[in-house]
C-alpha cells in the first residue's frame, strides 16, 4: 500500500473490503515476528520472546509430538474451526474477525497462564473458556513446558569449551525452533540432514500449497500462467524446511520423488497433466554454492526432472519447458544437453553472487551491471548429459543468458523467522541478482515472489510488499530498533544494515517505496535525539547510514524534501569531521 492511497468510495461493499483488507495489513504486522534483539552467546532467551516462541510453537500440528494446533483446537472448542483453518485467501477475509480475534485471545492468554501457573492451569482455562478437552491439550503443555526449560537454560559457553579443548560435543539437528523445537537445547553440534530424504513427506505437501499459490498470484495478476520462472535455492534453508524449496521446484514442473529401496529420493515421475491442472512450468534455478556441496544428489534428482519433463509427449501449451526445449534446439541447432539445463551454481569451489559486496561498496554506475555480474558468478551447470556423464560446473554462460530470457517471474522462500530480506545482503544478491538479470535479458521486469515457511497458511507476497512488511515489523518499529540499540556499537550497525539491505532492493528491483527512505531518514537522522544515540554508540555506522540515505536520493530512488536533504548533507559532514576528529 502506497502512502496516499485513496480509498475507494463508490460504494459501502467496496469500503468494507477495502477496510477489512487493511486490517488484514495491521494484523500481519502486528503478529509479525520479529527478533527483538541480538542473540547474546551463552544468554537464556527473555520471558517476554519466550512467550512469543511458545505462542507460535503451539500454533503447528506437531505429529511427531503428537500434538494438534493450539489455534485449531480452541477455535474447534469456539465452534468457529472450518473458518480458521481455510488457506484460501478470499475466504478467510469473509471470516468474522471478531471470532479470529477472540480465538487469537484465548491462545495468548493460555500461554500466558502457562507461563505463570503451569500446564494444569492453562488446561482447565481452555476446557472452561473454549471447550478444549484436556486429552488434546496436555500433550501440547508437554511440549511447551520441554521447550520453555530448554530455552530458560543455557549451556553454549560449557559447550564451546569443550569443543575447544577437543572433547565430545553432543549433536543436534540445525533448524529454526518453530520449526523443529528438537534443535533445543542449543549450545550443541549442529547436524544437517540426509540429503536423500529430500523433499520430506511433509515438505512436499506443503510445497505443492506453495506452486499453487505462486501460480494462481501470477494468473491474477496477469490473466496467464507465467512460462517460465527463476527459483532461488539455498543450502541452510533446505535443511530447516528438509526441502521446501526443493518440493517447490518440482510441482512447478509437475515432478514427483520416486524412492528407491533404501527410501533415497533418486527417481522423478511426471504427475499427470490431468491431475496437475495446468501447465508445467519451465524451471530455471540457480542454487547457492552451500546447496550444491551439500545437495549434491538433490541437483541431480533436479536435473532428471527436468530431463524428464523435457522429454514429455505432452502439447506444447501444457508444457512450457518442452516448448521452451525444442524451440532453441530447433533455432539454435543444438541439443538437449545444451537446451535442458536449468541448474546453475557457481564454479566448483566458488560461493556467493557478489552483488552484494559491488552494491555495499557502491562500485557500479549501471544497474545491468548487478545482473551481469550474478550471471557470470552463477552461470555453471550442474547435472547429467544424455549419456549420463556428470555435470559438475560446466561453464554454460549461453545457457544460463538464454534460460533467464524467457522468465516471466522470480521467487525464493523465506525459511525463518529470524532472517527475514533486510537482515542479510543474501536475499538481494541472489533474488535481486537474478531478477535484475531477467530484467535485461527478458527486457521486462520479472514479478517478483516471497513467500515464508512459518506461516501456517501459505501466503504469496511481491518483493515490493515484503520490503514495506520487513520496513513496519522492523526498521521502523521501535520495539526492534530499541532491542537492537541495547546492544550499542552492534545495535547501531544492525540498523545501519537494514537501511543498505533495504537500499539493495532499490538497486537490484526498484522495490522501495520513497516514503521508506523519508520514514528512516525522519526516525534515525532529523530526530536531533535520535542521531545524538546514534552518534554516540557508533558514529561509523551513523555515518553510513546517512551517506546510504544521500546515495539513494544519488541515484534516483528516493525524491528527498530539498530542505531534508541539504540537512543529511550537514549531518553526514559533522560525522565526517567527528570521524578525522577519532582517526
Ligand atoms: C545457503 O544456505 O545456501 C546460503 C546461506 C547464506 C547465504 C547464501 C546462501
Ligand atoms: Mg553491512
Amino acid at each position: 500500500m502506497k502512502a496516499g492511497h485513496s480509498l475507494p468510495t463508490s460504494t459501502a461493499d467496496e469500503r468494507d473490503a477495502r477496510v477489512l483488507q487493511l486490517y488484514e495489513q495491521l494484523r500481519e504486522i502486528e503478529q509479525r515476528l520479529i527478533p527483538t534483539g541480538l542473540h547474546v552467546f551463552g544468554r537464556p532467551s527473555e520471558s517476554a520472546e519466550r512467550a512469543d516462541l511458545l505462542r507460535m510453537v503451539a500454533s503447528f500440528d506437531r505429529p511427531e509430538a503428537g500434538t494438534r494446533s493450539l489455534t485449531d483446537l480452541v477455535a474447534e472448542g469456539l465452534g468457529i474451526s472450518s473458518s480458521v483453518k481455510k488457506i484460501n485467501e478470499e475466504l478467510s477475509r469473509e471470516i468474522c474477525l471478531a471470532e479470529r480475534e477472540r480465538v487469537a485471545e484465548v491462545v495468548t492468554a493460555a500461554i500466558r497462564l502457562f507461563l505463570e501457573s503451569g500446564a494444569e492451569a492453562a488446561t482447565l482455562f481452555l476446557e472452561r473458556t473454549a471447550n478444549v478437552v484436556p486429552d488434546a491439550s496436555k500433550p501440547i503443555f508437554a511440549l511447551l513446558k520441554s521447550v520453555s526449560e530448554n530455552l530458560e537454560t543455557n549451556t553454549e559457553i560449557p559447550a564451546l569449551l569443550r569443543a575447544l579443548r577437543g572433547e565430545y560435543v553432543e549433536p543436534g539437528p540445525g533448524a529454526d525452533i518453530v520449526q523443529n523445537p528438537a534443535i533445543l537445547p542449543t549450545g550443541r553440534n549442529t547436524h544437517a540432514i540426509n540429503p536423500y530424504s529430500v523433499p520430506s513427506a511433509v515438505a512436499f505437501v506443503r510445497g505443492e500449497a506453495v506452486a499453487s499459490s505462486l501460480l494462481k498470484r501470477y494468473h491474477e495478476e496477469n490473466g496467464r500462467y507465467p512460462q517460465a520462472m527463476a527459483l532461488v535455492l539455498w543450502g541452510l534453508d533446505n535443511i530447516k524446511t528438509q526441502g521446501e524449496g526443493v518440493a517447490q521446484a518440482l510441482w512447478l514442473l509437475g515432478v514427483r520423488p520416486v524412492r528407491d529401496s533404501l527410501n533415497r529420493a533418486t527417481g522423478v515421475a511426471a504427475i499427470p497433466l490431468e491431475e496437475l491442472g495446468r501447465p508445467r512450468i519451465d524451471v530455471v534455478m540457480t542454487v547457492s554454492g552451500i546447496f550444491r556441496d551439500l545437495f549434491s544428489p538433490t541437483v541431480q534428482l533436479l536435473d532428471k526432472a527436468v530431463r524428464l519433463v523435457a522429454q514429455l509427449e505432452e502439447p506444447p501449451e501444457s508444457n512450457y519447458l518442452r516448448k521452451h526445449v525444442n524451440e532453441q534446439m530447433v533455432r539454435e541447432l543444438c541439443d538437449i544437453d545444451e537446451a535442458a539445463v536449468r541448474v546453475f551454481s557457481n564454479a566448483p569451489g566458488n560461493y556467493g553472487t557478489n552483488v552484494n559486496f559491488m552494491v555495499m561498496d557502491s562500485q557500479w554506475e549501471s544497474e545491468d551491471t548487478l545482473g551481469d555480474l550474478f550471471v557470470t558468478r552463477k552461470c555453471f551447470a550442474y547435472g547429467r548429459d544424455s549419456k549420463g556423464q556428470p555435470i559438475e560446473g560446466r561453464e554454460a554462460r549461453l545457457a544460463l543468458d538464454r534460460a533467464l530470457t524467457r522468465v516471466e517471474a522470480t521467487y525464493q522462500n523465506i525459511d525463518t523467522f529470524e532472517i527475514g530480506i533486510t537482515d542479510v545482503d543474501h536475499y538481494f544478491e541472489y533474488l535481486g541478482g537474478v531478477s535484475k538479470a531477467v530484467e535485461k535479458r527478458a527486457q521486462s521486469r520479472p514479478s517478483i515472489y516471497l513467500s515464508d515457511s512459518l506461516s501456517r497458511d501459505v501466503k504469496i507476497r511481491s518483493l515490493e510488499e515484503t520490503v514495506r512488511l520487513e520496513t513496519r515489523a522492523k526498521t521502523l518499529n521501535p520495539k526492534w530498533y530499541e532491542g537492537m540499540l541495547k546492544h550499542g556499537f552492534r545495535g547501531v550497525a544492525e540498523i545501519e544494515n537494514h537501511v543498505s539491505n533495504t537500499f539493495g532492493w532499490s538497486a537490484t528491483a526498484d522495490a522501495v517505496d520513497g516514503w521508506i527512505y523519508t520514514e528512516v531518514a525522519k526516525t534515525f537522522v532529523l530526530d536531533e535525539e535520535m542521531l545524538e544515540r546514534l552518534r554516540d554508540l557508533n558514529p561509523h555506522s551513523a555515518h553510513s547510514l546517512v551517506s546510504r540515505l544521500l546515495e539513494a536520493n544519488g541515484r534516483g530512488y528516493w525524491e528527498a524534501d530539498p530542505s531534508a536533504l541539504e540537512k543529511l548533507r550537514d549531518i553526514s559532514r559533522s560525522l565526517e569531521d567527528q570521524l578525522e576528529g577519532v582517526a
